[in-house]
């Protein structure tokens, strides 16, 4: 019967990027989005995170959609919160940042519209883009100008013009030239959209992004911030004008038509917001020393060129080929090492590599045995 599954498990199989869940596995963590660490921090005690200790707050279940009774005045208040932290007009939660982004990109795609991606864009951000029906122009990686003027003198007469970028990228580490970006869309009445799922909790004061640090709120559209990496918990807030949040409540299908975020993640995300207060500066002074170290190390162990210029935590090794990028990371698994090997279709062929994420709390030690073994695989 099921007999299909399996001829296209095999042609799976054959272009080496079968994928099988690993269940526990021990080493020293160069893998996890938990940047900072805040996914094993207690959250201080505050006086609201007390309040929302109170069991009556926490049930177990949301109940329903946030449309009928998954919702909350205490809910409601995160939100004023996250929009205030962050410095735009309104927030509105989601399950995660999958939905989120599938949410507001096929809700906003109108027929007559068009949207212009950055060719990196994570999976979330495409999908949401196939679920609309705005004519959609991929750009060359931070490149935007040249295309932008090229659709943008005739689009916008038809219909909206969007932008789509990461802030910071997620399988580069890189980020993009959001300043620059913005001003292009101002001059070609285009709304851009960013998706801060690695940069929000990283950079910024209090990790607010990089959309904040450059205080561009008012220039963005929209702007996407994930709780499940830097934040250390789960979920996701798009943020923008109180018409954009108005929208998304009414014309949204992964808000409306779904169960509301369960309450404990409510309060994952409350307690995610006390950790970044308290603990963000420390905890990024930490993770720069370690990417320093990283970097530094990888140099002279005569692997710098195998680098790319990210000053982040994702750090990216180029080993090309499926086969090979397996190779070294079960390389590193050996060397008690969990860094996780990047295989097309998830980059794009040719560009497989290790992608290596730092954190604050990896010691001395720990990138030193990450060096080492990174300098032997690349001398291979
Ligand atoms: C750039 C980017 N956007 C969105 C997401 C989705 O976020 P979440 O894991 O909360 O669903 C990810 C997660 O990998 C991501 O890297």
């Amino acid at each position: 019967m099921a007999n299909f599954l399996n001829k296209r498990l095999d042609k799976i199989q054959a272009t080496g990027s079968f994928r099988s869940l690993a269940g526990t596995v021990g080493g020293i963590d160069f893998w996890s989005n938990d940047y900072l660490g805040l996914a094993r921090e207690q959250a201080p005690v505050t006086p609201t995170n007390q309040r929302n200790n109170n069991p009556t707050n926490w049930s177990s279940g949301a109940t329903g959609s946030r449309s009928i009774s998954g919702d909350s005045a205490v809910y409601q208040a995160l939100e004023r919160r996250i929009a205030d932290f962050h410095g735009h007009s309104a927030a509105l939660v989601f399950n995660s940042g999958y939905t989120a982004n599938l949410g507001l990109l096929s809700a906003i795609l109108k027929r007559g519209d068009t949207i212009l991606y950055d060719e990196l864009m994570h999976a979330s951000c495409r999908d949401g883009i196939r679920l609309g029906f705005a004519r959609v122009v991929k750009f060359l990686h931070n490149d935007l100008e040249e295309t932008l003027i090229r659709i943008g003198a005739n689009e916008q007469k038809s219909g909206q013009l969007f932008v789509l970028t990461e802030g910071r990228f997620s399988m580069d580490g890189d980020v993009a030239p959001l300043s620059e970006m913005a001003a292009l869309c101002q001059e070609h009445g285009a709304h851009l959209i960013v998706d801060e799922a690695h940069s929000g909790g990283l950079d910024g004061q209090q990790g607010k992004g990089l959309v904040a640090d450059l205080g561009l709120q008012a220039e963005v559209f929209a702007t996407v911030i994930t709780y499940g990496k830097a934040f250390g918990a789960h979920g996701a807030a798009v943020l923008g004008s109180q018409e954009l949040r108005d929208y998304l409540i009414n014309t949204c299908r992964p808000f409306i038509y779904t169960t509301g975020p369960a309450p404990a993640q409510w309060r994952g995300i409350a307690e995610a917001y006390d950790k970044m207060e308290a603990l963000h500066g420390e905890q990024t002074a930490r993770l720069q020393t370690v990417i320093g170290q990283f970097r530094e190390g990888m140099t002279e162990a005569g692997a710098g060129r195998r680098l790319t210029p990210s000053n982040g935590p994702i750090q990216v090794i180029h080993v090309p080929g499926n086969d090979a990028v397996m190779v070294a990371e079960a390389a590193c698994r050996e060397a008690g090492l969990l860094v996780k090997g990047i295989r097309s279709p998830t980059v794009a062929v040719g560009s497989e590599r290790l992608r290596v994420c730092l954190h604050s709390f990896n010691n001395e030690g720990e990138v030193a045995l990450l060096v080492e073994t990174l300098g032997r695989i690349c001398a291979i």
